[in-house]
């Protein structure tokens, strides 16, 4: 896995941005994985900026997203629908046909998970996998402990990511499960783009980088992928060792 460090969040965002209008141009149809959070939206304002500049079209894309809260219906506010929606993919040209993002509403959350596994199979699976990381080490919602042979299923979330999250709900009660997009199907990507801004991410991106590949650090999965890099702000990289390029 390789790690790039970025002077600050909006050279690393400008940089995440440029990456996928690259691979867009280099084939329109890229089948996209995407996250949610605080990380990306610099971004996806960044892309959005281009898309009205005429500088990009998503039109012939696919995305899919990461993940979503169980029991959410699609237009909570807080649920992720919503956020891709008013951060993304309601201010571009996506087609709303090729644009998934799991039901956490659905009467049979087994059933959408499988449904869900089977629409990336269909696509041909993730070429490009954009994700951002908890604190914890989490990817998606993958907490630690995740099987690294897992796919699309319900899971339950760890107390330090309800309590992260807890502010965008009513009373400070964040969801207790989710349905995530699993380990063995992010690993599978062809290429993956993890990001990675602030203090509070630096020891969890030492951990994942520098420390032995194991479940209980989710993101050190991404060490034995063939494509993945880091995109880190210098905060976030705070804590790695001298070894880490620039
Ligand atoms: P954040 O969340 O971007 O809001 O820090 C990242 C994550 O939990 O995956």
């Amino acid at each position: 896995m390789r790690a790039r460090v970025f002077p600050d969040y909006e050279a690393m965002s400008e940089a995440a941005a440029a990456l996928v209008v690259l691979r867009l141009r280099e084939k329109p149809s890229t089948v996209f994985m995407l996250p949610t959070g605080t990380t990306p939206l610099g971004m996806y304002r960044r892309l959005v900026e281009m898309y009205r500049a005429g500088q990009v079209s998503f039109a012939g894309a696919t995305f899919f997203n990461l993940d979503e809260y169980l029991g959410l219906v699609p237009d909570h506010p807080a649920s992720y629908h919503v956020y891709m929606k008013e951060h993304f993919y309601g201010l571009i040209d996506a087609d709303p046909a090729r644009t998934f993002v799991p039901d956490g509403s659905a009467p049979d959350p087994a059933a959408e998970c499988e449904r869900y596994e089977a629409a990336m199979r269909e696509a041909g699976g993730i070429e490009v996998c954009v994700l951002g990381i908890g604190r914890n080490g989490h990817i998606g919602f993958n907490e630690p402990g995740a099987s690294f042979l897992s796919r699309t299923r319900v899971v339950r979330l760890s107390e330090s990511t309800r309590n992260v999250n807890a502010a965008d709900f009513e009373e400070n009660r964040a969801p207790q499960r989710a349905l995530t997009v699993g380990m063995a199907t992010i690993f599978e990507s062809r290429e993956v783009l993890l990001l990675a801004s602030g203090t509070n991410k630096a020891r969890t991106v030492a951990a994942s980088v520098e420390g032995e590949i194991s479940e209980s650090v989710p993101a050190s999965m991404l060490k034995g992928h063939p494509n993945a890099e880091l995109f880190l702000d210098e905060d976030a990289a705070s804590d790695l060792g001298s070894g880490v390029a620039g």
